[in-house]
């Protein structure tokens, strides 16, 4: 706990630049959805605040769902099977976007694409506010990405430590 409180990190990603980076992805996505009828799937708990920010931006009328993946117990070693809790919106035939805080290897987001892909969606797409391109061990696209960035342990805006420092209004960077 104490090393938790006395955590050493530096700004990485300030609030005016996530500011700018949900901006432009947020004009993208109207500009894409301006004749349709998206229903935007926010991954829990880290794509919170992204989400809220980005949402709030979104001029289109659509609908917004929250879901929560939960690895299968039984199934630890691959780390891959996900469970969704929580989809209560039908979305045979919608226009899906996926809005999630990061895509690192890309295994999460993978089987989060299947399971909805099985669901008969019309499109699917995925925003997300950091990837790590050298991580990504998949090749499913990405349409809207915020920021590509190394591989740095960050905490802040949704990001955290042990369920702390989701909260804080930028991204920072932990140092040794
Ligand atoms: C994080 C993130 C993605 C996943 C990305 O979730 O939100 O879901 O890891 O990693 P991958 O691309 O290597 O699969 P986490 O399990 O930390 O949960 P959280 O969203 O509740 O913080």
């Amino acid at each position: 706990m104490e090393n938790i409180k006395s955590l050493n990190k530096e700004i990485f990603v300030d609030s005016e630049e996530i500011s700018q980076i949900v901006t432009r992805l947020a004009e993208r996505i109207n500009n894409d959805y301006k004749d349709k009828d998206p229903v935007f799937v926010v991954v829990l708990n880290g794509a919170f605040m992204f989400a809220a920010d980005l949402l709030k931006q979104i001029n289109v009328l659509s609908k917004i769902t929250f879901i929560k993946l939960a690895s299968y117990t039984s199934d630890k070693s691959s780390g891959t099977v996900k469970q969704l809790i929580g989809l209560n919106e039908n979305l045979k035939g919608k226009d899906v976007v996926i809005i999630e805080d990061i895509v690192d290897t890309g295994l999460t987001m993978q089987s989060l694409r299947k399971q909805l892909l099985a669901l008969d969606v019309n499109s699917l797409e995925i925003a997300v506010l950091m990837f790590k391109p050298h991580k990504f061990q998949c090749n499913y696209p990405i349409k809207y990405i915020g920021k590509e960035i190394e591989d740095p342990f960050i905490v802040g805006y949704g990001f955290d430590l042990d369920g702390y420092y989701r909260n804080l209004p930028a991204i920072y960077q932990v140092k040794e």
